[in-house]
């Protein structure tokens, strides 16, 4: 060739590069997580989660009707329970916190997502993810928990439940119980690919769901494996997941990526507290600029192979995607 080749030419204006851009992060990628907490008149921020706050249920409603308003199509519960026991029982109880804000959500917003977070470790005095027997987490057993708990979000109207404690197993007995309790049509999002990591640091804090002893390194997974993230994933939807995530994100891409290029399933990422919270302080700090940075990230998420995201930016992205 006897001229030089231009890739640059592509790059000249805003609206070429808007034409070439491979990837747009889009409001429909997007599901937003919401904290519930007892009482009334509460709605307090997350000190680790600037911008993310702790809602009772009547204020959670006004929150609600704001991403109602935005355009967010899809929410994922946690809930604060009033009580904790060795078992977690409050966790599928009738009118626990997360059942009774299915309830009230779903009847003032039937078209709403509602995704329900099943898990032990907000709910047990021990704060890990599935009961504990000689000093060691019991799959088995946790099983039938977390079924049940299953069953009692899909009872208050959950579209989706989702399910994040890492036991063996939990999404071929969550799935039988929905089918014989009648919920065949109630989804699930399988946490697949789930890593034992410290970027939840700060959820726990929100979530006051930090193990008291002891870590999450014998059901999460190693953040050192790649392969067993196949086989986890394989696993899920051998048991009848209908969506499969990789979490956390940011420092998963790769594994995002290998997901997406190996199996031809719907794949949801957590970009998670910890991602969130330290752009947040970098940004307090003047250091960076939290929405270009937040956009880069989001979009490295997508870009990674992520059909689906959860991010606690969710409704910073609904502003920032307009003025764009
Ligand atoms: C509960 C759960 C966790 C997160 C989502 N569900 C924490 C954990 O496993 O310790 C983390 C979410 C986040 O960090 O944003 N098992």
């Amino acid at each position: 060739m006897d001229f030089i080749h231009r890739p640059r030419r592509l790059r000249r204006t805003e609206s070429i590069r808007r034409l070439v851009r491979e990837t747009k992060l889009s409001l429909d990628d997007l599901i937003y997580p919401l904290f519930v907490v007892p009482g009334t008149g509460v709605k307090e921020e997350i000190p680790s989660m600037p911008g993310i706050h702790h809602f009772s249920l009547d204020l959670l409603m006004c929150e609600i009707e704001e991403l109602v308003e935005l355009g967010i199509g899809g929410i994922i519960l946690f809930g604060l329970p009033e009580s904790k026991d060795e078992k977690g029982s409050s966790a599928w109880a009738e009118d626990g916190i997360v059942q009774r804000a299915c309830r009230r959500i779903k009847s003032e917003y039937p078209g709403l997502l509602v995704i329900t977070d099943v898990c032990l470790c907000q709910y047990t005095s021990h704060g890990h993810c599935g009961v504990i027997k000689d000093g060691y987490v019991q799959n088995d057993v946790s099983l039938e928990y977390l079924a049940r708990v299953a069953v009692s979000h899909a009872q208050a109207g959950a579209d989706m439940v989702a399910p994040s404690d890492m036991m063996d197993g939990r999404i071929k007995a969550i799935r039988r119980k929905l089918d014989e309790t009648g919920f065949k049509e109630v989804s699930i999002m399988a946490y697949s690919a789930k890593y034992a990591s410290s970027f939840y640091g700060p959820f726990r804090d929100a979530a006051h769901s930090a193990p008291q002893e002891g870590d999450r390194s014998t059901y999460q997974m190693d953040p050192a494996n790649s392969n067993e993230a196949l086989r986890e994933i394989e696993l899920d939807i051998k048991e009848g997941a209908d969506i499969v995530m990789v979490k956390p994100a940011l420092a998963y891409l790769d594994i995002i990526r290998r997901v997406k290029d190996n199996i031809n399933f719907p794949l949801a990422a957590y970009n998670v507290s910890g991602e969130y919270a330290m752009v947040k302080a970098a940004a307090e700090k003047g250091w960076l600029k939290e929405k270009e940075v937040a956009l880069e990230i989001l979009t490295s998420i997508k870009r990674a192979g992520a059909e689906i995201i959860i991010t606690y930016w969710a409704k910073d992205v609904v502003d920032w995607l307009k003025s764009n």
